[in-house]
C-alpha cells in the first residue's frame, strides 16, 4: 500500500466522559484507520503543556493544559494509507460550529475547545506525539 502512515489520535476529556469512543473509533475503521495500539489516561497539567508545547505563545494555552488534564484520554496509533490527512479529514475543523457534516467534531464536538479529538498535523509531529505516549 503506498503512503502508508501513522499518526496520534486522542480522544479529549469530553468525548472520553460521554462514552464516545467507540462511536469515534467506528468512524476511523469505516474509513480504513486501523487502531494499532491505544491506551486510556489522566495525564497532569505538566505532562498537557509538554505535549502541546508548540502551543506555548498561544492565549488559549493555559486553559488547553488545563482542559486535556481535567480527565481521562484516550489515545491512539492510527495506522492506514495517508493516515495524518485522513484523520484530520475525519476529524473537521477546529471549531466544531466551522466542521462539515459528517465529521466527529461536527457529530461530537462542544465547542472550540472541548472539540472532542486531537490529530497530528504533519509526518514530524506524527512521529514525535506518537513517540510522547507510546515511547518503548
Ligand atoms: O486541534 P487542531 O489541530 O484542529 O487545532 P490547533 O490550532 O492545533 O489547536 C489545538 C487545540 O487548541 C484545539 O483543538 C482546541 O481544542 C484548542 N483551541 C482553543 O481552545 N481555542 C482556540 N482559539 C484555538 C484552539
Ligand atoms: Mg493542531
Amino acid at each position: 500500500m503506498s503512503n502508508l502512515e501513522r499518526t496520534l489520535s486522542i480522544i479529549k476529556p469530553d468525548a472520553v466522559e460521554r462514552n464516545l469512543s467507540e462511536n469515534i473509533k467506528s468512524i476511523f475503521s469505516k474509513n480504513n484507520l486501523s487502531v494499532l495500539d491505544s491506551k486510556k489516561l489522566h495525564i497532569s497539567k505538566d505532562e498537557a503543556a509538554e505535549f502541546y508545547k508548540v502551543h506555548q505563545s498561544k492565549p488559549f494555552y493555559d486553559q488547553l493544559c488545563s482542559y486535556l488534564s481535567s480527565g481521562p484520554i484516550e489515545v491512539m496509533i492510527l495506522e492506514g494509507k495517508n493516515a495524518i490527512t485522513k484523520n484530520r479529514e475525519l476529524m473537521g475543523a477546529t471549531d466544531p460550529k466551522n466542521a462539515k457534516e459528517g465529521t466527529i467534531r461536527k457529530l461530537y464536538g462542544i465547542s472550540i475547545d472541548k472539540n472532542s479529538v486531537h490529530g497530528s498535523d504533519s509526518p514530524d509531529n506524527a512521529k514525535a506525539e506518537i513517540n510522547f505516549f507510546f515511547r518503548k
